[in-house]
């Protein structure tokens, strides 16, 4: 699976020649796995059409600031907020000094300010453009505030001049974008990661399990390759493709995911369980499906305590950074301290999976981090972004 897989580009398009490939960049995009949305300057529709794009793409193409049936369904701000990373190719001189402005008059400038997201620019132009002082001072200031400028590449241009101002090729700005998601934070270490639900037999047929999708697990698992980890993710079942560059071991029961938790942490620096482990589990699964027995009689489990995996790695790998989750419906913060000092690991990830909007099964997720030194809260993420800053926070823990 590509690096690209599953995250939410931007091809923002501008006015000039080189828009005839931005049709092959949205294509090669799809079929690295991500969700891409187009947006067209007013420029770029003289050069290629929204037609093409939203055949490509898959979704409508943006072309304006104000529009009502677009506010309606993704407005700026919340595409602004949907991007994983905004790609403008081609990228005029014009839009670099707009840029450079901080305009806000049209689609694309308002969104370059209210995203959170990284904006790469690949320039596309006349050489004497682009060496022009003005340009370059312009894609100077970007660069210092943190916009990625890809390119441009040197070679015959479309006005006949050669030299400096040709767009990179379609192929190598993905694989730009690619390297955009990697990053070193956890480069060389071995971190083990559990996700999804348990499943606790009561009988061949039928099991205790609970609503965890394992997204939230999945997506730390990719996000720890990204930053150049070893990972070994721990599955209970779900229906998730397994990222790629990852090992992964496939369990049932919170017993199967104990014994493949102690076996994969021998040479682990890091443990991080999401899975959503069933407490309890029946004192004896059934050889064969029971039987109804006499109308309106009940049935009584009984039940015992599983493991706490958490707890158990914590205490067995004094070395090993552990790291859980708490998945509270009340009293969030006091329970995700309780089970900080308990489970005896360095941080516990708090969600509240009482909102249905966020937490179990959702593509999103909110969560409180709490350590010994106190608790940060992250705002309301995609699984993926959030993972992505989980990351990034768990590598500084390991340190
Ligand atoms: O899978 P998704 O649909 O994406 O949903 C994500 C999630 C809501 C499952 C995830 O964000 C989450 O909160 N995971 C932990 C769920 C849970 O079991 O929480 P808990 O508060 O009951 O457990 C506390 C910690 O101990 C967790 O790290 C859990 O993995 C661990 N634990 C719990 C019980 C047990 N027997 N062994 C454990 O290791």
């Amino acid at each position: 699976m590509s690096r690209l897989q599953n995250k939410h580009i931007i091809v923002a398009i501008s006015g000039g020649i080189a828009a005839y490939k931005s049709a092959e960049l949205v294509r090669l995009l799809i079929t690295a796995g991500a969700q891409v949305e187009v947006v067209m300057t007013r420029g770029a529709t003289e050069f290629i059409t929204p037609l093409t794009l939203q055949a490509l793409s898959g979704n409508p193409v943006h072309q304006h600031l104000l529009d009502s049936s677009a506010e309606a369904g993704m407005g700026h701000i919340q595409l602004a907020r949907w991007a994983d990373s905004i790609l403008i190719a081609p990228c005029t001189a014009h839009v670099i000094a707009r840029l450079a402005q901080g305009q806000a008059d049209d689609l694309l400038g308002t969104l370059c300010l209210a995203t959170q997201a990284p904006v790469l620019l690949a320039p596309a132009m006349n050489q004497a453009m682009w060496a022009d002082s003005a340009t370059q001072a312009n894609a100077q200031l970007l660069s210092e505030r943190g916009y990625t400028l890809l390119g441009p590449a040197i070679g015959e241009q479309a006005c006949g001049d050669v030299g400096p101002g040709r767009m990179l090729e379609p192929a190598q700005l993905v694989e730009h974008l690619q390297q955009s998601f990697s990053s070193h934070a956890l480069q060389g270490r071995e971190v083990v990661i559990t996700a999804g639900p348990t499943r606790e037999a009561i009988d061949p047929v039928r099991y205790l399990s609970n609503h965890s999708s394992g997204k939230m697990g999945y997506a730390l698992a990719q996000a720890a390759v990204e930053a150049g980890a070893r990972v070994h993710l721990i599955s209970g079942p779900t229906n998730l493709a397994v990222p790629a560059d990852l090992k992964c071991t496939q369990v049932d029961s919170a017993q199967e995911m104990l014994t493949a938790c102690q076996a994969a942490c021998q040479h682990a620096d890091l443990f991080i369980a999401s899975a959503a482990v069933a407490d309890y589990r029946p004192a004896q699964a059934a050889d064969q499906k029971m039987k109804k027995s006499a109308p309106d009689s009940n049935l009584r489990l009984h039940l015992v305590q599983n493991p706490d995996i958490l707890a158990t790695i914590a205490h067995d790998f004094p070395d090993i950074t552990c790291i859980g989750f708490a998945a509270e419906t009340e009293k969030l913060l006091a329970h995700a301290q309780a089970k900080l000092h308990r489970k005896k690991v360095s941080m516990i990830i708090a969600n509240d999976v009482s909102d249905t909007d966020i937490g179990f099964n959702s593509d999103h997720n909110q969560v409180h981090l709490v350590t010994a030194n106190g608790v940060t809260a992250l705002p309301r993420l995609t699984k993926a972004q959030l993972a992505r800053q989980l990351i990034d926070n768990i590598a500084q823990l390991d340190q």
